[in-house]
């Protein structure tokens, strides 16, 4: 805790396509309204869940990056990064595996949503992670994936704005690690953020970054991520939904 990256941990809790009604958010919402957290509801609950927040921040899961920066037009169905920080969003996710994947989003169209997202003052937490084909190669070769991918998503983020170390945070989400109930080794996790924030500081000019871990946290095994001082906090999926369980790691997070 001494070290030069101990700082205040965060848990984002990424509620993905759930719940299914707003009294439901409103009640999951309600009961983890903690200081250091951050809930992202689904877009048609951003509104009432901010307005049950007393203590904890508000993000979006996703954000519309090829909009003007009037933040409106004809997009249909999309939400501009201007739309959320109107209604009191803070924070946003972006470039989360599931969308990667089922929707494909690329590094390139990431890379926009991120420099609109900031353009609007909205605070990015970036998703990267390698597939299991990846890892299975070892750590290394998971390093250079996701070095990739950064170098990608962030491209021209030095000269076309300021991306500093308060609007940007990196989630390391491992893909064989989100939703199967199988966490990365946290002391692998641990080098992977160490080696991220070593990328963003030479590659970025962002020093002292904070990087999340996320997949499979829960509060078993909360403690043993959050003691590495190179792990600024957790992007919980799965048991951000369960009030009871989320309290729990948001409890154990504050030892640390
Ligand atoms: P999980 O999801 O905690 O359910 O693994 C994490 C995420 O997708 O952000």
């Amino acid at each position: 805790m001494n070290s030069y990256y101990a700082m205040t941990k965060i848990i984002v809790a990424n509620w993905k396509m759930n719940p299914l009604t707003v009294s439901e958010a409103l009640k999951i919402a309600s009961a983890v309204d903690v200081k250091g957290v951050v809930i992202c509801p689904p877009p048609p609950f951003l509104i009432q869940v901010k307005s049950q927040l007393k203590k904890a921040g508000l993000g979006a899961q996703d954000v519309f990056g090829d909009g003007p920066p009037t933040g409106q037009g004809a997009f249909t169905g999309e939400i501009s990064p201007a739309m959320l920080k109107k209604i009191g969003v803070e924070y946003v996710i972006i470039g989360h595996s599931e969308r990667r994947r089922h929707l494909a989003e690329t590094d390139e169209m990431i890379g926009r949503k991120i420099k609109a997202a900031v353009s609007a003052g909205l605070k990015v937490v970036l998703c990267v992670g390698e597939q299991l084909s990846v890892r299975k190669k070892g750590l290394p070769a998971a390093k250079n994936f996701v070095k990739s991918q950064l170098l990608k998503d962030l491209k021209g983020t030095i000269s076309d704005l300021q991306l500093r170390t308060s609007n940007i945070i990196v989630a390391y989400e491992p893909i064989w690690a989100v939703g199967t109930g199988k966490p990365d080794n946290p002391s692998e996790t641990a080098d992977m953020a160490k080696f991220i924030k070593t990328i963003l500081a030479s590659r970025f000019m962002i020093h002292a970054s904070r990087v999340l871990y996320g997949g499979s946290v829960t509060s078993s095994n909360i403690a043993r991520i959050l003691k590495y001082d190179e792990i600024g906090g957790a992007l919980v999926g799965g048991a951000s939904l369960k009030p009871g369980e989320f309290k729990k790691i948001i409890k154990i997070s504050k030892k640390y």
